[in-house]
């Protein structure tokens, strides 16, 4: 995720200061959405009146160092009036390239500023498109997949068959050459004045203000957009204005000013009258007046886009209509699953490549073993995976709390292969642990969410789960995130065996319909919250499981002990009889995951044990499966997947009980007590 904010104000005097203060707090309202790096784009000073300029100001870290930036002593003229004006931000959550200026947005076209572009989201086709460009003589600066955008448009301007080129068919011509998900914001000095911003998969919506009147009624899709309505099946046709006569949606050519940003909470400080942009919609603003164009053969979509007014506050927007980030990240998992796995796996050909990893994977192919070394849920989410990495990479697996392979001193040799997993890329233990394992000559591979974190740094490579800024100090949407990461280091690994095939294909399989089914689980959140209001009250909380399910008993219990202040404990099953069955009577909650794999007749057996000591045991498992409901106190009946994912799907369910639970116990589920989201010292 990254924060995209620009604003326009047409024949509305304002000072460059007030602009840079207009854009500094547009990020600062975004800078949950990512805060390693930031950026703006504005006119430079002008000489003449055609003497056109851009001139970009970038920074590694938060927003604060950006808005420091802007004033230093060197900066331009801070008190310059501009009439009309297009100034583009951004604030950025790495993936592509360490956060730095350079990596940082807007990126540029060339070293003179002729396109500048802001994104937000993922371009997977960008390596091929950055070898075309370079290859027709374009240079690159940064590592990122943005930039090739910018690039593209020149080249697409550069090689243009008339003059009469507008930016709108230029951004047009550009998207259609793009693969991914991106919100995008274009500006330029050939048109000054003007703004572009398109979408495809990642969110945008424009605010206006204005003293004319704006309703809330339809704005008619512009299709006059040059040859690119060939063969569009009219729909709705009273919507569609003539193919000739563009019809100006907003604006009259009075004075207004036009807020683009990634969410409302940016926008809603300046006015409450917005318009989201749906998929391959392309806005543009020209001589203060806002129209709406579709892509080329997007058709069949409701061609209809209204001016809706906000009734939300601040904090109600940020969050989205949730009432804590963690609630907010449990349910963006459908959406953070498929950025770690956008551009990686083919579901065409049944491949996975973890850019990365490839150059290294001959030489961990050879390795001894692989250790893979966290903490907290991070530790959980090599404990969900360590079964199917054993399986198809065929090597040794041990997984290991790094503060417990640290104390033990232990032995780690030049033919193994370490892993290091870290949502923040920062935890001290970990990162000691790495340390280590390199003075010790193995090879280190890094799975963190944070692009430019030590452990990105330090590792010699390593993967970027992509799922986005996790605010809420539980972590919940970067453990299935690590999770699916590791499960496409196994499938990587296993390409060119052939007794694994038909295995990789039920994976993959079942990684394509993953998002789906995450939906069918975040569907049972209100039979959850009922469960939650029956438990609340209680001191204690078992979850027991085994095989696949164990790593989810360990994180269902973190979860809850960390936000509930409940005691709660993760139980493998096959363990039960060799002391916690002491635990269990009628009053003791315990929750058992019975899923239909290979541990299903021993947990059958455990479940046995339980009811037979009078426990009333809530039942997490597959749907219809008649025999265990009726062994169930409640049962939460959950989607089939393939075994190795089903721990995906049984999380998600405790994710959501921990949060409910808290909630009702009153605590603040953000920030729990004693806790830290990043953990830097041991
Ligand atoms: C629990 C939680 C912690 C972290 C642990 C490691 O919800 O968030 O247990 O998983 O502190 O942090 P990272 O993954 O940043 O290394």
């Amino acid at each position: 995720m990254c924060g995209i904010f620009a604003y326009l104000n047409y024949q509305v005097t304002r000072t460059r200061k007030e602009i840079y203060e207009t854009l500094v707090k547009g990020l600062l309202r975004l800078e949950y959405r990512g805060y390693d790096s930031a950026g703006i784009a504005v006119d430079g000073p002008k000489k003449t009146s055609n003497d056109n300029t851009i001139c970009i100001i970038k920074t590694k870290g938060k927003v604060k160092a950006l808005d420091e930036e802007l004033y230093k002593k060197d900066s331009l003229d801070l008190e310059e009036k501009l009439g009309t004006h297009f100034g583009i931000a951004h604030t950025r959550w790495a993936t592509h390239g360490e956060p730095s200026p350079v990596n940082s947005h807007p990126h540029r076209s060339d070293k003179g500023n002729e396109f500048v572009v802001i994104h937000n989201g993922i371009i997977t086709n960008y390596k091929e498109l950055r070898a075309y460009l370079i290859n027709k003589g374009y240079e690159f600066e940064s590592e990122t997949d943005t930039e090739v955008i910018p690039k593209l448009t020149k080249y697409v301007y550069d090689n243009r068959e008339n003059d009469g080129i507008t930016f709108s068919t230029l951004v047009e011509r550009v998207i259609l050459q793009l693969e991914g998900a991106f919100a995008l914001v274009f500006k330029s000095w050939h048109f000054p004045g003007e703004a572009v911003s398109t979408r495809r998969g990642s969110p945008l919506l424009i605010g206006v203000r204005s003293e004319q009147e704006l309703t809330t009624d339809n704005i008619p899709i512009q299709y006059n957009s040059v040859h690119y309505n060939e063969g569009v099946q009219e729909k709705n046709s009273h919507n569609r204005p003539d193919s000739s006569s563009p019809i100006d949606c907003v604006g009259d050519g009075r004075p207004v000013e036009y807020y683009f940003a990634s969410d409302a909470s940016a926008i809603i400080e300046h006015t409450n009258k917005v318009l989201y942009l749906e998929d391959n919609d392309i806005a543009v603003v020209k001589a203060g007046k806002l129209s709406i164009l579709r892509v080329k053969h997007q058709v069949g979509e409701d061609p209809v886009r209204a001016i809706m007014t906000l009734q939300m506050e601040l904090q109600q927007i940020m969050k989205g209509n949730f009432d804590a980030f963690m609630q907010k990240e449990i349910f963006e998992q459908p959406e953070s699953v498929v950025n770690t796995m956008r551009g990686r796996i083919c579901f065409d050909s049944n491949t996975v490549i973890l850019g990365g990893l490839k150059d290294h994977l001959k030489e961990i192919k050879r390795c001894r073993r692989l250790i893979v070394i966290g903490c907290g849920t991070s530790f959980h989410a090599a404990v969900a995976t360590r079964q199917v990495l054993e399986e198809l990479t065929e090597l040794s697996v041990m997984v290991e709390l790094a503060s417990d392979f640290l104390d033990r001193n232990t032995p780690v040799f030049r033919d193994d292969v370490c892993f290091f997993i870290s949502q923040s890329g920062e935890t001290a233990d970990t990162l000691m642990a790495l340390r280590y394992c390199k003075g010790q000559g193995a090879l280190t591979v890094g799975v963190t969410n944070t692009v430019g974190s030590s452990i990105c740094r330090e590792t010699d490579c390593g993967v970027h789960v992509n799922a986005g800024p996790e605010i809420g100090v539980a972590s919940t949407k970067a453990y299935t995130s690590q999770f699916v990461a590791l499960i496409m280091f196994a499938l990587m690994m296993s390409e060119d065996r052939l007794s694994r095939q038909q295995r990789r294909r039920e994976i993959i399989e079942g990684l394509r319909v993953l998002p789906e089914l995450i939906k069918k689980v975040l569907a049972l959140d209100k039979k959850i919250k009922a469960i939650a209001d029956e438990l609340y009250e209680q001191k204690s909380l078992l979850v027991m499981g085994r095989g696949f399910h164990y790593a989810t008993c360990l994180e269902g219990a973190l979860k809850i002990k960390e936000i509930t202040y409940m005691h709660s404990e993760g139980i493998l099953a096959g363990e039960l009889k060799h002391g916690p069955l002491a635990l269990i009577d009628k009053d003791m909650p315990v929750i058992m995951i019975i899923m239909r794999d290979a541990c299903y007749t021993k947990c059958q057996n455990a479940l046995q044990q339980v009811t037979a000591r009078s426990g009333r045991p809530i039942i997490l498992c597959c749907q219809d499966d008649p025999e265990i409901s009726q062994m169930a106190y409640h049962t939460i009946e959950l989607p089939h997947t393939v075994d190795c994912l089903q721990g995906i799907l049984s999380v998600i369910p405790l994710q959501l009980l921990s949060f409910h639970l808290a909630v009702l116990r009153g605590y603040d589920v953000d920030f729990p007590r004693n806790l830290a989201k990043s953990v830097t010292v041991e």
